[in-house]
């Protein structure tokens, strides 16, 4: 039987796409890259935003044509699995099977079950070790980096936010294991690992997130340890120190704000004022100017004035993140937010959207002209489809930088390489081998 696997989201559900690819791999399917090709299509879901959730129905809505024509087995998992569950067959009746985030293992007796010819199956329950999915059998894609999952789930309760009710509350994987998983894959070849969690710096698997930076980065061979998504208020003095002293720790923090006024930080349940968002931040110290920082933002929250927008875009200003992603708040289901009233018109949202990621683009190239004139380390992820002797790379900063080479030589993939900057845009850096 041959298998397709289309996964949206996070970093956290692409690593599910792995281990899920893995189990059916290890039932003796074969994965194909297309599902015109596949007996099996998995649909690894994400329902952030009402946009999220859109595009998992358009790609149901061809499924639905292809099974008029052909014998194909479809499958929903991933976020908006957890939170739809039996629903999901009433507004899709093409769908065989739906398989909940805290329950990844039992993917082959689904598939099983379906394939036997019953019908609407479904296991949403929660697996209390989940999180203990054994490592060896994810088959990770080849990208430069391996994502390694250490924390499922999250205890913080913002208000519009879906994924406590999708991924559940907090497990920690013990750091054993996490260790021994990034030894295996160093030992596959990877020289950058990514630590995934919801909230990984409320890591509590027997030592504390900053701690197990610390027991990570001695794994011989890792050269670059990375971590997503940190809580302003998981983030200590001393995680801060191992992120600025740490050489192994790349020089990168994510840290979302969501916006620069407390009355609406307050109204998101975000557990923190700006003041104590930048003290945090103040906790880098120094080393904060050697970090690239990245931030997320939500614009048109129930009842954002004028004036809170402002705030926001002042502390854009201030804090000149070297990057941020931002969103039009989207209502969703089940969530506490629903119940303030979401009075902003459209076209204001929209017009408060496009004013912030224009001024970030601005101080992203800013950021991005720093580095002109300096020769960096970039890993190798990928070539220009493009152009011949173009290379794509990633600096430990999680700068972009294109690399031209122009005689014929063959950069190594996933490894490191000195380059200078010749060049900055507002997405990414150019480069010249050094
Ligand atoms: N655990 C992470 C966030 C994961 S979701 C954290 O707490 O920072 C990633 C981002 O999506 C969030 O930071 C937020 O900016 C955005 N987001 C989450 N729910 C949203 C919603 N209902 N509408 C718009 N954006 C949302
Ligand atoms: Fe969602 Fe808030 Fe948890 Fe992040 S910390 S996953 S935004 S509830
Ligand atoms: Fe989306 Fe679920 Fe990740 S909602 S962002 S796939 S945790």
């Amino acid at each position: 039987m041959k298998f397709h696997i289309q996964t949206w989201g996070c970093q956290m559900n692409d690593h599910d796409g792995e281990r899920l690819s893995g189990l059916l791999l290890n039932e003796g399917f074969t994965q194909v890259s297309t599902s015109d090709e596949a007996d099996l299509v998995l649909l690894n879901t994400c329902s952030i935003r009402e946009k999220a959730v859109h595009k998992v129905f358009s790609v149901l809505g061809r499924l639905r044509e292809e099974k008029q024509k052909r014998d194909v087995l479809i499958g929903v998992t991933g976020c908006l699995a957890q939170q739809e569950q039996a629903a999901l067959f009433r507004r899709a009746p093409q769908i065989d099977f739906v398989l909940g985030t805290m329950a990844l293992n039992q993917l082959p007796r689904l598939v099983e079950a379906a394939k036997a010819g019953k019908k609407r199956v479904m296991d949403t329950g929660e697996y209390p070790d989940n999180h203990l999915f054994p490592p060896e059998v994810a088959r990770r894609r080849s990208t430069a980096k391996a994502l390694v999952t250490i924390i499922e789930g999250c205890n913080h309760a913002c208000t519009y936010c879906i994924v406590p009710t999708t991924r559940g509350v907090e497990r920690n994987r013990p750091w054993q294991d996490i260790v021994a998983e990034v030894r295996g894959v160093v030992a596959d070849g990877y020289r950058e690992v990514e630590l995934l969690g919801q909230n990984v710096n409320s890591f509590n698997g027997g030592c504390s997130f900053a701690e197990l930076l610390a027991r990570v980065s001695e794994v011989e061979g890792l050269e670059w340890l990375r971590f997503t998504t940190s809580h302003p208020m998981n983030f200590t003095k001393e995680l801060a120190r191992v992120l600025v002293t740490n050489p192994k720790v790349a020089p990168f923090l994510h840290l979302p704000v969501q916006s620069g006024s407390n009355a609406v930080l307050r109204r998101m349940r975000r557990e923190y004022t700006v003041e104590q968002y930048m003290e945090r931040l103040g906790y880098l110290g120094e080393g904060r100017r050697k970090l690239g920082l990245s931030t997320d933002f939500i614009v048109g929250f129930p009842g954002e004035t004028d004036e809170d927008f402002e705030a926001t875009m002042k502390l854009l200003e201030s804090l000149k993140f070297d990057s941020s992603f931002s969103f039009i708040y989207s209502p969703r289901p089940g969530t506490a937010a629903l119940r303030l009233k979401d009075d902003i018109p459209a076209a204001v949202k929209t017009e408060r959207l496009q004013r912030l990621q224009k001024r970030q683009l601005e101080l992203a190239k800013e950021s991005n002209l720093r580095f002109v004139g300096r020769t960096v380390q970039a890993r190798i992820e990928s070539h220009s489809a493009a152009r011949d002797g173009f290379w794509m790379g990633r600096t430990g900063e999680w700068k972009n930088v294109h690399i031209q080479t122009g005689d014929g030589r063959i950069l190594p993939f996933g490894e490191l390489v000195d380059v200078t900057i010749t060049m900055a845009s507002p997405q990414f850096l150019g480069a010249e081998i050094a």
